[in-house]
């Protein structure tokens, strides 16, 4: 009774991930993100808590604008191609979104002008004509990303508008020596407009308490209170035409900067969701932090947008604020950064001609930690790690043992176990597994769970089945070092079924049981299991050269 009391009094939870743009394609970097944020998800959802996850396209901003310009198409019918293809590629990794929108959305659109307008009237958004570089061939202004030129500290050649990749520092676009418009090649002009600016100072002291409280990890901490050092500027957020994107009220021809209507689509999103799900109340998410808990997964590119503007406006518009704020590092392909142009991009559809998402999610897994360290992928890596681990010691372990269960005993488990100190060592980690799950630690996980197999197969090889089964192929002691083995394969899989939830369906069913933490005090005995069926395929080794 105190235990389901426990459990429903704990605060229901919200996750998000950052919005992928809807002018490419999900790649490994995306999933990355992805992978951490469901497997966190699904290890809650397993044991009964209330979290929801939800995300979006970003279908907003030049990019896309451009893109569809040069298809030919409206922008609408490419945003909706794409989140059709997105929705799919998450689907097939089995990434649980309980709710996945769009930017571009009737409801994004209504709250962006009513949060906008609450900002206004609260005095918070200035008017300010201003200088920025204006692409005279294309009749464009450049956003930051279409200009290029030397960085005006450290001179680097071939740096974009907004910072330099060699020294880190951050600019506004004009200071760039010798720009270039990534559109034509040619030197853009300076030309004054209008801009609309959100009042990011007033809210610097209320932040810099807010950075300290513990929603960041501390290194990222520390590199937040450096930008602090040089104070904070009022943020643009208006864009002109040609832009697709919100028009703002009272503004002819001015757009919302993407990044104003990115993170409302947060909120927006979760709107939607509650229309889905009648036992949701908006307002316990969003206005009062008492009830339940916020959490952000985002890479750390984005830091700036979620722990600087992101929180200043939820404080201008009386909403609460996040309590913590996952940060995890690039992929990299081969040590290299991953980029369409450069062509070293692995895609969500590409990945799945060769390989499955369990194997992602599982080197993932392997990887993640708490820190923004980057993760490298090495395909010669990743093959022998999920051949080693999975093939050659998890699945191995069930099929050695279970092949004995099957053909001698009917497929009946034994009723004791014969080494219950070993088994209880499994058990008692559990506990651990917990925590590491919590914590997101899924590195954690994965030794453990290739220690703790270890430990299971040397049990086998050390009692041998199969010579005692040359002597008597029914004697009781091959049926209980087999029970004995299936029961800690039971225990290696349920650690691992947020990270492998295909793996781990294919084992209930061959279990005959679902899979919980909370029910491994409970060994299997007496019970029937299916005939072992094929549970993972090795990879070839002549697949480290595909991509
Ligand atoms: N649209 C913005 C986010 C708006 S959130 C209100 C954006 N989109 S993105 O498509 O560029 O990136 C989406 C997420 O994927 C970000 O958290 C980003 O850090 C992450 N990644 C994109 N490429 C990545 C890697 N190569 N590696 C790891 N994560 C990467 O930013
Ligand atoms: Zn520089």
């Amino acid at each position: 009774m105190f235990k389901i009391k426990n459990i429903m009094n704990k605060k229901k939870i919200l996750v998000t991930c950052a919005l992928p743009y809807a002018n490419g394609s999900i790649h490994i970097g995306h999933l990355l993100e992805h992978i951490q944020a469901d497997i966190w998800v699904r290890y809650h959802k397993i044991n009964n808590r209330e979290i929801f996850f939800i995300c979006a396209d970003d279908s907003h901003g030049t990019p896309i604008m451009l893109k569809s310009k040069k298809m030919n198409i409206n922008p609408k019918d490419l945003i909706r191609f794409i989140y059709n293809e997105h929705i799919s590629d998450f689907l097939n990794f089995n990434i649980s979104h309980d709710y996945y929108s769009s930017t571009d959305s009737k409801e994004n659109f209504i709250l962006s002008k009513k949060f906008f307008l609450k900002l206004k009237k609260k005095g918070y958004i200035l008017e300010k004509k201003i200088y920025q570089l204006y692409d005279i061939y294309k009749n464009i202004f450049l956003p930051d990303r279409l200009v290029k030129g030397k960085c005006p500290k450290c001179f680097k050649k071939n740096q974009y508008g907004d910072h330099c990749e060699l020294c880190g520092s951050v600019y506004d676009a004009k200071d760039l020596i010798n720009p270039k418009s990534e559109l034509s090649n040619t030197s853009p002009i300076l030309k004054k407009s209008t801009h609309l600016f959100f009042d990011l100072p007033v809210f610097e002291n209320k932040l810099k308490l807010w950075i300290s409280s513990g929603v960041l990890n501390k290194q990222i901490e520390n590199k937040i209170k450096e930008w602090f050092k040089y104070g904070l500027r009022k943020w643009d957020i208006s864009r002109d035409s040609p832009y697709f994107g919100f028009e703002i009220p009272g503004y002819f021809k001015k757009y919302f900067y993407v990044w104003l209507d990115a993170p409302i689509c947060y909120i927006s999103t979760f709107k939607k969701l509650c229309k889905k799900n009648k036992n949701l109340f908006f307002n316990d998410f969003w206005k009062c932090s008492k009830k339940t808990k916020l959490y952000h997964f985002i890479g750390k590119d984005i830091i700036y947008f979620h722990s600087v503007f992101w929180p200043a406006f939820l404080e201008a518009i009386d909403f609460r604020k996040p309590n913590k704020i996952f940060v995890h590092g690039y992929v990299k392909f081969n040590k290299k950064k991953l980029s369409k142009s450069k062509n070293i991009l692995i895609t969500a559809r590409s990945w799945l001609k060769y390989f499955d998402s369990d194997s992602l999610r599982y080197f993932f897994a392997s990887k993640s930690s708490n820190s923004i360290k980057d993760i490298n992928f090495n395909l010669e890596e990743f093959i022998n790690l999920i051949n080693s681990d999975i093939v050659n010691k998890i699945v191995n372990l069930a099929s050695r043992c279970a092949s004995f269960i099957n053909k001698n005993f009917n497929g009946f488990l034994g009723n004791t176990l014969l080494d219950k100190d070993l088994y209880n060592r499994f058990f008692y980690k559990t506990k651990k597994i917990n925590n590491f799950y919590k914590n997101r630690e899924f590195s954690l996980v994965v030794r453990n769970v290739i220690k703790y197999v270890n430990l299971a197969n040397n049990y086998i090889d050390k009692n041998s089945p199969w010579k005692l089964s040359k002597i008597n192929k029914y004697n009781k002691k091959i049926q209980l070092i087999c029970t004995m083995g299936i029961n800690l394969f039971r225990v290696i899989i349920t650690w691992l079924k947020p990270i492998m939830p295909d793996l781990s369906k294919r084992v209930e069913n061959f279990l005959r049981k679902e899979l919980f933490l909370k029910e491994l005090k409970k060994p299997l005995f007496k019970h029937k299991i299916l005939k072992f069926n094929h549970l993972y395929s090795r990879i070839p080794d002549s697949l480290k050269y595909v991509f």
